[in-house]
This record gives structure tokens, sequence and C-alpha cells, in this order.
């Protein structure tokens, strides 16, 4: 086994969607499987790291044993437990998709189709996770975020990885094949503070957890 240990180091990854409810029925939710964020966990942890993952609603489980799993359901109670986590933590990894946008409030009741004009859901904005985490990373703490686009790929990653203060971005397109939502597979280019971009080819999204990992290790 060629790669590097992890022991000694928490690690907190972020993972699969959020549901922001529209009533005790609906949300607003997104294709993220948890499959990427939870791969990482499993790698990290066979590594040698001790693991949480902040966690949407999945289907997904750990494959490894000792990850432990904080289950959420909104962006906001994401938010809450990754700020927690992140306080002891030496490596975060950001791979969660996060909803931009939830109802101003949700209804008390199921919204009946019946009578009168179809409901009007006002949105508010979501709290950003990431950059949050961002303004409060201190020295030796490596804030690792993942950006999902679909076109102007490099210039949108770069400027995330920027205005959120990351250490590094993995960008997957949803333009690419077998990459993105829900696939066994990913294509990224991992994009560093320091101004190095590497493009990786398609691979099962375990091994992007390697080298995900390989370049975290290298830059700290
Ligand atoms: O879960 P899978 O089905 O395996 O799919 C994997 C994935 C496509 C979800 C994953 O590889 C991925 O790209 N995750 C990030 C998706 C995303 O929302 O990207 P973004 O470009 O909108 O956000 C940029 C970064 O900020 C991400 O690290 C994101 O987690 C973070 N963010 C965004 C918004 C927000 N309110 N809070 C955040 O923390």
């Amino acid at each position: 086994d060629a790669s590097a240990s992890m022991k000694g180091l928490k690690v907190m990854i972020t993972a699969g969607p959020t549901y922001e409810k529209i009533d005790p029925v609906r949300f607003i939710g997104n294709y993220s499987s948890g499959k990427m964020g939870y791969a990482i966990a499993d790698e990290a942890a066979r590594r040698g790291a001790e693991v949480t993952v902040v966690s949407g609603p999945v289907s997904v489980v750990p494959s490894e044993p000792g990850v432990r799993v904080i289950k959420v359901e909104s962006a906001r109670e994401m938010m809450e437990a990754a700020e927690h986590e992140f306080a002891g933590a030496d490596v975060a990894v950001m791979a969660a998709a996060v909803a931009d946008y939830a109802p101003v409030e949700p209804a008390l009741s199921k919204i009946k189709r019946e009578g009168g004009e179809p409901p009007v859901i006002r949105l508010v904005k979501n709290p950003d996770i990431a950059a949050a985490l961002g303004e409060r990373k201190r020295p030796g703490q490596t804030l690792v975020g993942f950006a999902l686009e679909t076109d102007h790929e490099m210039d949108n990653a770069a400027d995330k990885m920027k205005r959120k203060h990351l250490d590094m971005i993995v960008l997957n397109s949803l333009r690419d094949k077998g990459a993105g939502f829900g696939t066994d597979t990913n294509l990224v280019t991992i994009l560093s503070a320091d101004g190095r971009t590497t493009r990786y080819d398609l691979k099962s999204k375990r091994e992007v957890a390697c080298d995900i990992l390989d370049q975290i290790c290298a830059m700290r």
C-alpha cells in the first residue's frame, strides 16, 4: 500500500443532498446520492483517519468500519453540524450538494390541490457552509471544496476556491458522461490554491477519492 497514512488526522466530510421543506410532505432537493462523499470517507478511514460524515438524506452507508455519520436534512442543520465538527478537524471535504435556497417558511399542513390559485413558494438564500468554514479556518486546517459546473467550468471553480477560502477544489462537470450525480464514476480536475491543476481520467468514485486524498496529504 503506497498511500500515505492518515493516522491521527480528524477528517470531516459533507455528503449528499439537502432537503428544504415546502410542507410536511414535500421538499426542494437535488440528485446527489452521497456516493462521492462516502467514498472519500471510506478511503480516509482505510488510511487510518478518524472520519465523520455530515450527511444529508441518502441511502448509501459507509463500507469501512469506524466511520461516524451525523444525519441531517436541511442546509441549516448541515451548517450547524459542520461548524461544530470543523472546530476539531484537521481536514474538511465539502462534497455535499447543498440547496442554495429554501422556502421562507414551510407550510404547517399539506398544501391542497383544490381551490384557488396554485401556490407561489417564496425562497430565501441558504447559508454557504463551505464559505463559513473558510472564514474561520485556522492555520493547519485544510479545507477542500467541490465545484459542480455546467459551463465556464475552470473559471467558476477557480473563483469558488478563492471566494470560499478553499485550499483545493475538485471540479466535476455535468457535461461529462459518467461524472457528477448518482453515477459510480467521476471525472474530475483538481485545482489547488497554489495554482496547480491536475486533470484525471474517468474512474470509480473510490479511485477519485484516492486522488483527492493523495493531493491533500501532499499539500499538508
Ligand atoms: O453525491 P453523488 O451522487 O455521488 O454526486 C457527487 C456530487 C456531484 C454531488 C459531488 O461530486 C459534488 O460536486 N458536490 C458539490 C456539489 C455542489 O453543490 O457544488 P457547488 O459548485 O454548488 O458548490 C461549491 C462548494 O460549496 C461545494 O463544496 C459545496 O459543498 C459547497 N457549498 C455550496 C453551497 C452551500 N450553500 N454550502 C456549501 O457548502
